[in-house]
């Protein structure tokens, strides 16, 4: 019988060879499933005998991942703001980079519910996520407003225009019991007519470039394009719906908007075009990255049209 050691090399091996950016990370990773324990156990027991229907089971993952196919699918999970959110192929596999995104948001929403007395019977705060995908940046913001007892004091609202997206992104605010406290709703950024404006806006939309696609790592081309081509600059999503910020945010109202690594200019450049009154700040990210747009009205700044 081989052991985990064993069986970790062989899988490092064939991951290397296949082509992986993280054969010992996705080995790991994935003869922990095979076993049914935590990767830690893995790391933790490299002597310790595996049985043959779990070496069975962990070269079958292996024939999976070297098509390419990502770990997440093959777990059916990603850990995401310390959650377990389920993944498949109806979305996108969220990015840690989206970490920054939420940690943002729970900031924006934490000052402006503290900020000042909240009179009772106020009614809560609007928050929407445009472009939901499984639901990651809305559930991972509605888990940390609960932990913090400010759950009730918000409304969230995720949108997609993928329907499929959409159903998972129930299925995983079920799963981490925020469903009564999060609605989902398709729709082509937001919906076609704002009654009520929101106060915070957030988005994570494709922003890679239509000629960079075919470039991007193979376990790409198993999530939905639709989820990450973003026209020919990387930014035409995103400029629809700053299109639509004067309508969708209210006066003080704030956007949150994640960008790729190379796109601060091309941000700023954008908003200034389509929205000559606000302002737009990039965060960075923990590696001084550029990560998230944040745009507001000027103070005094043009009534929306
Ligand atoms: C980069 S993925 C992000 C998914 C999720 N927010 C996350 O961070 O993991 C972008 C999402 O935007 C959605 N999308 C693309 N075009 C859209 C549109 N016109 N209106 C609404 N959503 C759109 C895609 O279906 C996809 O789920």
């Amino acid at each position: 019988m081989a052991n985990v050691a064993q069986l970790l090399q062989q899988g490092v091996d064939r991951l290397r060879a296949a082509g992986s950016e993280t054969p010992r990370l996705d080995a790991e990773l994935l003869l922990a499933r095979a076993i049914g324990v935590d990767r830690t156990v893995v790391l933790a027991h490299p002597e310790a005998p595996v049985n043959t229907s779990s070496e069975a089971a962990f070269n079958a993952d292996l024939d999976r991942r070297a098509a390419g196919e990502p770990v997440a699918y093959i777990r059916g999970f990603k850990e995401f703001f310390g959650l377990a959110l389920a993944a498949d192929p109806r979305a996108l596999i969220p990015r840690p980079e989206t970490e920054r995104l939420v940690e943002l948001a729970e900031q924006e929403v934490l000052q402006r519910l503290t900020r000042a007395p909240r009179p009772v019977r106020t009614s809560p705060l609007r928050i929407v996520d445009v472009g939901t995908g499984g639901g990651a940046v809305a559930i991972a913001l509605a888990v940390a407003l609960r932990r913090r007892r400010m759950l009730d004091e918000v409304s969230i609202l995720g949108t997609d225009i993928s329907p499929d997206a959409l159903a998972l992104a129930q299925e995983n605010a079920v799963g981490h019991g925020v469903a009564d406290h999060v609605r989902f709703l398709e729709a082509d950024l937001l919906p076609p007519v704002i009654a009520t404006p929101f106060d915070v806006v957030l988005a994570n939309l494709p922003y890679v470039r239509t000629d960079a696609m075919p470039g991007l790592p193979i376990a790409a081309s198993f999530e939905p394009s639709l989820a990450l081509d973003g026209g020919p600059l990387g930014l035409s999503l995103i400029g629809s719906l700053l299109d639509r910020l004067p309508e969708a945010l209210t006066h003080g109202g704030t956007a949150l908007l994640e960008i790729g690594g190379d796109q601060a200019e091309g941000i700023a450049q954008l908003a200034a075009e389509r929205l000559p009154d606000w302002q737009c700040q990039v965060e960075t990210d923990l590696a001084g990255q550029p990560r998230v747009a944040r745009v507001e009205r000027r103070e005094g700044g043009r009534a929306a049209a």
